[in-house]
């Protein structure tokens, strides 16, 4: 008999897929092969993404309903971000009808590995395009390939809703006017060397200040942030080098319509963070993650809430959110889609 699989448990790490979607870029339109079976992926060693990093993604989850459906959030505005992004890199563009068929040709072909409703684990879906033709001088490459492969996934940060301590990077992740506001492969790569350095440390993750003056806080290296002011209005930072994050734009409306709150989108100051009730961080792979601490250069900030809790805003938001990802809460008109 087969083993029973312990959902519960998994990592967030790369399990491949019995398939994933392709399609190839050449002769100035996309093919679609649509399923593939191949994980692997062979092209020139003189490919636009291997020089000169010509490619983006998104990340995005499939979620198993109460009742049995699989549902995904919002993919409309992962599709439309991800057109920003390949414009932003010179990418051919892919509708969001391609983008919403790819996605769901993947998850209906792995229907099997969309881990069971309150196991805590979800399909995380990434799609992805790579500049595959060769160049050598600076330029965009001629042939692309767009695919969207999948992987089941637990919490990115261990312990679920259990608050973390970011801690203050030395380093940007984006420019001035560069490609922070986009999900350019890039910025991670930016991200690594400071990002290894927290862990290094014993933090979970970096808060990045804004890389023109650095006096206001902007997100960390894989999720937005969100704040409660004492008074219990919700504010999350606004500034062009942030990537616009879908979990934080629903929690902005998730906050104003479900729990009655004052929510705003603005400039935060590094020097406002000690007035700060309560501090998380949001995103697909984070989902609402409570932030306890923050280290600046030794100076501890904490948040009220502490480290033993998440605070009653930051677990209203999350349960709320994932109620309406889960199906267990009405969602906002076109919030879920259906994938069968
Ligand atoms: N910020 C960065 C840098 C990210 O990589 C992500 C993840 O996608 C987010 C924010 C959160 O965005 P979303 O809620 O759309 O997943
Ligand atoms: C996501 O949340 O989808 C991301 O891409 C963040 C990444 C750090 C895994």
């Amino acid at each position: 008999m087969e083993k029973k699989k312990d959902w519960g448990a998994l990592p967030f790490a790369y399990t491949p897929l019995k398939s994933r979607y392709e399609a190839v870029y050449k002769d100035g339109r996309w093919f679609e092969n649509g399923l593939v079976t191949d994980a692997d992926i062979k092209i020139s060693e003189s490919a636009a993404v291997f020089q000169y990093a010509q490619t983006c993604f998104e990340g995005l989850k499939a979620y198993r309903t109460e009742s049995g459906e699989i549902v995904m959030f919002r993919p409309d505005l992962n599709a439309k971000r991800f057109q920003d992004s390949c414009r932003r890199l010179l990418i051919p563009e892919i509708t969001e009808e391609m983008f919403i068929r790819a996605v769901d040709m993947t998850v209906r072909d792995n229907a099997g590995s969309v881990p069971p409703y309150g196991s805590g684990a979800t399909l995380y879906i990434r799609p992805f395009v790579i500049g595959s033709g060769p160049v050598l001088g600076v330029a965009p490459a001629k042939e692309y390939i767009f695919r969207v492969f999948g992987s089941p996934v637990g919490t990115y940060f261990k312990g679920g809703i259990k608050p973390i301590t970011l801690t203050v990077s030395d380093y940007d992740r984006a420019a001035p006017r560069g490609t922070g506001g986009i999900k350019a492969g890039i910025n991670y790569a930016m991200s690594l060397y400071a990002g290894g350095k927290a862990h290094a440390a014993g933090f979970a993750e970096n808060l990045y200040l804004d890389p023109g003056t650095r006096s206001r806080v902007e997100e960390t290296g894989g999720a937005n942030l969100i704040f409660v002011t004492k008074d219990n209005k919700l504010v999350t930072p606004r500034s062009p080098s942030i990537l616009p994050s879908v979990t934080r734009r629903s929690v902005l409306t998730i906050g104003r319509q479900y729990l009655g709150l004052e929510a705003e989108e603005r400039e935060v100051y590094f020097s406002e963070l000690d007035d700060f009730a309560e501090c998380g961080i949001c995103g697909t792979a984070a989902v609402i993650c409570p932030v306890g601490a923050i280290n600046d250069h030794g100076r501890i900030i904490s948040f009220d809430s502490g480290m033993d809790e998440a605070g009653p805003v930051c677990r209203r938001l999350y349960e709320t959110l994932t109620g309406i990802q889960m199906g267990r809460l009405p969602a906002p008109e076109g919030w879920i889609h259906r994938v069968m």
